[in-house]
């Protein structure tokens, strides 16, 4: 059984908008994917599924073998965690210190438990210095970073990021893919929705491509970067160095710079 099973998922808001269209998808545990496409293709609503904040219209979502129309946001949100794309939406209580100790205190941590895992996870995120402020008086980019951590401290086995990169800067990033590939070598279960397909590469080696809600592509990204058609219907541009290699007429496009480098010395 994959950690994550879509069946023929359909989803219209009560608006009438058919946002999810059909969508069969499957994770499985351990698994890092990256899910991309245009704004307002499906992706939020896609992962919304999986912590059970939204119900399918129809078809079928599956957590570790359970069927979400059958267990509450709080059963669910002990084995997946959600991070808004927007961390404002998360955001509610007066110390960052608070922030990070409601979800597990909710979940029932014990005291210890709960005071060990914030403590660890502030120090993981580098907010440990902001543990007594306030976190609305906080930037967009640290504020990011917390909504992270009150996620992390749960313990979640599966974790869902909406658009963490967009605010950070160069560091944040990098910083951020450090505690991705932390998390992954821990056995977690990530999926991460991202338009910067650069950032996507080092991260995962499973995009899936949502358009008009549906899924188009589900591929490597060695696959997904020849795919020029597709990419320019999503609205996607292939990061420089795939591009620079495609165009110089290397067999498969490279997705790191090592891997650049490597095929540009096959070549000559
Ligand atoms: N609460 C809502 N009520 C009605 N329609 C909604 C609601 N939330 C999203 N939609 C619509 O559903 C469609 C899919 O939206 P969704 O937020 O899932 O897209 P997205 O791929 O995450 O986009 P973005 O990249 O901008 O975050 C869009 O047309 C959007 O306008
Ligand atoms: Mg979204």
């Amino acid at each position: 059984m994959p950690k994550i099973l879509v069946e023929k998922l359909k989803f219209t808001y009560p608006s009438g908008l058919k946002a999810l269209k059909g969508i069969d998808l499957k994770i499985e545990d351990s698994e890092s994917v990256v899910i991309i496409g245009e704004n307002g293709s499906g992706k939020t609503t896609l992962v919304k599924h999986f912590n059970g904040l939204l119900k399918p219209t129809s078809g079928q979502v599956w957590i570790e073998n359970k069927n979400t129309k059958d267990y509450s946001i709080a059963e669910l949100s002990k084995t997946v965690g959600y991070i808004f794309q927007n961390p404002e939406q998360q955001l509610f209580k007066e110390t960052v210190r608070e922030e990070l100790t409601f979800g597990p205190k909710n979940i029932g941590f014990s005291g210890n438990k709960t005071k060990s895992r914030v403590e660890k996870i502030a120090k993981m995120t580098n907010i440990y210095n902001l543990l007594d402020l306030n976190p609305r008086r906080l930037n967009f980019f640290q504020k990011q970073w917390v909504a992270i951590a009150s996620i992390l401290t749960m313990d979640p086995k599966i974790l869902i990021l909406d658009e963490p990169n967009t605010s950070q800067d160069f560091l944040g990033v990098n910083k951020l893919i450090d505690l991705i590939k932390h998390l992954l070598k821990s056995k977690k279960t990530l999926i991460t929705i991202t338009h910067d397909l650069n950032f996507a590469s080092k991260i995962s080696n499973r995009f899936v491509v949502v358009s008009d809600g549906k899924i188009l592509l589900d591929d490597p990204p060695q696959n997904i970067f020849v795919r020029q058609k597709e990419l320019v219907q999503a609205n996607l541009i292939s990061p420089p160095i795939p591009r620079l290699g495609i165009s110089l007429g290397f067999k498969y496009p490279p997705i790191s710079n090592k891997d650049f480098i490597n095929m540009y010395r096959e070549l000559r």
